[in-house]
């Protein structure tokens, strides 16, 4: 079968190298890709926007089976696209990608369909919403209603902190039309772990559970990231209550699209937090976690191109995973989630005992260079989290890392820190 992935990043690189595993899969390509994407597919030089190009690309080269991995293309409408044209696509419509694509939609589907998430509000006007947070005082959460990169939440600890993130979004349009509308939303407090699931309409078939780190830098301080490392499992949240999110959250939720005339079809991807009033929704998105998918799929033991079929045709697949714990950490470009340099040298990977994927890399003249604030993901499978995080660590402390950095407490927090 031929393959086509779209997407550039480590998320990515974790798709192709599982579908390079699969025995069904025949030729993989993966547009646009990334420098080490290129080690297991072939890399198509479109942009993953340009969709009219990836749907003829598509045609001409008999692609079997599409994967969307990125947000921007399937609320783009990529996988409508796709569809029209007769192609196979695991991605969500851009109907049903609105559960990301907007924190409103998603926030009325959870109240009309009682899954349990923080109560909100959501305005337009600046001078009503002003008075709402002054009403609720703080610490409040503003969110922009739109895509924005992972940057559009203010968790604001003062009323000045909510203010300034109102008037960012609602009078300077920060994020232009992605903030036309923001949702100011109660705050919650606890731990925090990501539930993807493959999902075909009505059949939800959960993955394991895995934690990102947001924050750039260590003790969970400086700004917001896209994800600055993960581990899977995590044994802070027991294992009745991540049932309990699948009974409670994520199946009502596929069914309430269905229901609303918008099935979703893809991955469905819940971001949890349990606090004491039970496990409840922060966000969900409509597609693969990145840098989860980096560790979820790395315990996976099913063939995901035989999962993704199965679940294409109509069939609930059987999925299989390993108990064995991974952990990586995300090597980024110093400055990062600011201002950084591009085409940084990066240091000979092939030495490494650590599985590695590339987030932001490239191949110039043959060698390696940087080309986005995240560059890699390293990461190791042990018998335990403890024994993967402490060879990891061993392993990169032995690198040289010029002009990049790293966190270095990743899954270092304790089963006894749990918030009860
Ligand atoms: P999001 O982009 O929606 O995942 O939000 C980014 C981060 O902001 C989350 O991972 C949380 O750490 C934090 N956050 C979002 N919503 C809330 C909330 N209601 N209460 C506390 N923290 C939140
Ligand atoms: N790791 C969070 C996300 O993919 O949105």
């Amino acid at each position: 079968m031929n393959i086509l992935v779209i997407g550039s990043g480590g998320r990515e690189h974790a798709i192709c190298q599982k579908l390079s595993e699969s025995p069904l899969a025949g030729h993989i390509y993966c547009a646009p890709g990334n420098g080490g994407i290129a080690e297991v597919a072939e890399l198509v030089p479109i942009n993953e926007m340009d969709i009219a190009s990836l749907v003829s690309f598509a045609r001409e080269h008999r692609i079997d089976a599409t994967i969307v991995g990125p947000e921007a293309p399937l609320s783009a409408g990529i996988a409508d696209a796709f569809q029209n044209a007769g192609l196979r696509v695991f991605g969500p419509s851009q109907n049903a990608a609105r559960i990301e694509s907007s924190k409103a939609f998603a926030k009325e589907l959870m109240q009309k369909y009682n899954i349990p998430t923080a109560d909100y509000r959501v305005f337009s006007q600046y001078e009503e919403a002003l008075q709402y947070i002054k009403e609720k005082g703080a610490p409040i959460v503003i969110k922009a209603d739109g895509l924005a990169a992972g940057k559009g939440v203010t968790v604001a600890m003062t009323i000045e902190e909510a203010q300034a993130a109102l008037q960012a979004a609602l009078l300077e349009q920060k994020f232009g039309e992605a903030s036309a509308q923001v949702v100011v939303e109660e705050f919650l407090e606890g731990e925090e772990f990501s539930l993807m699931a493959f999902v075909h309409g009505e059949t939800v078939c959960p993955m394991v559970i895995a934690r990102d780190h947001k924050r750039a830098y260590d003790g969970d301080k400086g700004p917001n990231t896209g994800g600055m490392g993960a581990y899977s499992p995590v044994p802070q949240i027991p294992q009745d209550e991540v049932e309990q999110a699948v009974s409670e959250i994520l199946i009502p939720a596929a069914k309430a699209l269905k229901k609303e005339g918008t099935p979703f079809t893809g991955v469905l991807y819940a971001g949890l937090i349990r606090t004491r009033a039970g496990v409840k929704v922060i966000e969900f998105n409509a597609r693969f976690g990145d840098p989860e998918t980096q560790v979820v799929l790395s315990r996976l033991k099913t063939d995901l191109l035989q999962i993704i079929l199965d679940l294409l045709d109509g069939k609930k697949p059987e999925i299989t995973w390993t108990d064995e714990a991974v952990l990586g950490v995300v090597i980024a470009s110093e400055g990062y989630p600011g201002t950084y340099q591009k085409g940084v040298q990066l240091p000979p990977l092939n030495e490494l005992e650590s599985f590695v994927f590339h987030s932001g890399t490239r191949l110039e003249n043959g060698r390696l260079v940087s080309n986005g604030g995240r560059v890699l993901f390293i990461g190791r499978k042990s018998s335990s989290l403890e024994c993967a995080r402490d060879s990891l660590y061993k392993e990169l402390a032995s690198c040289t890392f010029e002009g990049f950095f790293y966190r270095k407490d990743i899954g270092s927090r304790k089963k006894e820190d749990a918030v009860r």
